[in-house]
């Protein structure tokens, strides 16, 4: 059955960050330059990484990581700036052409995909392509996506460690698999458990801290793309400063809701008290409350601990909503509908 083929790439993701490291990427020497800033251009799931990274750079960069989910590039990228351009298809048009505007505007460009146009095309232009194994929907191929990302940055001199960190996520995420993968039954599956409650729930996923925040984003996109359901996010400290004033609600608007927070060790300690805080204002209120904690030890580990968590609950929502969690046809339509225009 079709729901097998998610199952099997979720059961892959660990794997993927040991492929991307048996690569050994190098990057030519033309590339090893002083960059003033890096863009990553991208949509969907291959956009993502990028969120990942500039998460992930900020933290010991000296340089800001932006992400553009456009057709347009921002107007300072020019020849001091790097634009990885990241397609798992390689072939959507808003990726395409912020790629085209890279070239007008001068910068360094590496691809990164498993082929399509924008990989022919960066071959016929002289860039680097970073080509990806193929065959998966490009959210499951966070792995693969993500990791080069991160290589780059390394050997250029960006930030630092990002090997042993790719070696420790791949760890912790075989190990988390050994406890939330479909062998493991409800009573001892934290994934299953959170499908069950997401059920005819719309979940609502709060990161506390910009840590956790992409993970809740990471949450809402693949309750959407694998389960077919609407879901929402939000981060503190920042939704004590308009979201929590949305639960005065009145009558049971608010009784759908499910609360999950994805909690990070390394939570602010004020953000600690705020959750506390929180917790207590919306408790009346929603449905259910729920928490969800990182695993590992570096900034990756933990990231991808909570998105491996989520991405297991979206596939299980997807099982008890009786879905197959694989195919998006609403994307394939509007890229279809797109391509006639
Ligand atoms: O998950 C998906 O299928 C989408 O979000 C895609 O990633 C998005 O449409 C962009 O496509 P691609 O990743 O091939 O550039």
């Amino acid at each position: 059955m079709t729901v097998e083929i998610m199952r099997k790439y979720l059961q892959g993701l660990p794997e993927q960050f040991g492929d991307i490291l048996q690569m050994k990427i190098k990057i030519p020497p033309k590339y090893r330059r002083d960059y003033h800033n890096i863009v990553v251009s991208g949509l969907g799931g291959s956009a993502i990484g990028g969120d990942i990274l500039r998460t992930y750079a900020t933290q010991q960069a000296s340089i800001p990581v932006v992400v553009n989910r456009d057709y347009d590039l921002p107007a300072f990228a020019g020849s001091q700036t790097l634009v990885l351009a990241v397609s798992y298809s390689g072939n959507t048009e808003e990726t395409i052409s912020a790629y085209q505007q890279a070239r007008w505007q001068g910068a360094d460009i590496i691809v990164v995909s498993s082929g399509g146009k924008l990989s022919a095309l960066a071959r016929e232009d002289g860039y680097m392509v970073v080509e990806v194994p193929g065959g998966l929907s490009p959210r499951a191929a966070t792995g693969y996506l993500f990791s080069p990302l991160a290589l780059i940055l390394d050997q250029l001199g960006i930030i630092s460690g990002a090997r042993a960190d790719l070696m420790e996520t791949q760890q912790v995420l075989s190990n988390l698999r050994a406890e939330i993968n479909p062998d493991i039954n409800a009573d001892r599956n934290l994934a299953r458990q959170l499908a069950v409650a997401m059920k005819n729930r719309i979940p609502v996923i709060w990161g506390s801290s910009s840590h956790s925040e992409v993970a809740a984003l990471r949450w809402k996109a693949q309750i959407n793309e694998n389960a077919k359901a609407p879901a929402y996010y939000n981060v503190f400290p920042e939704l004590n400063h308009n979201e929590i004033v949305g639960f005065e609600a009145p009558g049971d608007l608010l009784a759908q809701l499910l609360i999950i927070i994805l909690r990070d060790p390394g939570d602010h300690e004020r953000v600690k008290q705020r959750i506390e805080i929180s917790r207590a204002i919306i408790k009346e209120r929603v449905a259910q409350v729920m928490e969800v904690e990182a695993r590992g030890k570096s900034f990756l580990a933990r990231f991808y601990s909570l998105a491996y968590i989520g991405d297991y609950a979206s596939y299980y929502l997807a099982v008890e909503y009786g879905i197959n969690p694989t195919p998006v046809k609403v994307i394939d339509y509007l890229k279809a509908e797109l391509a006639k225009k």
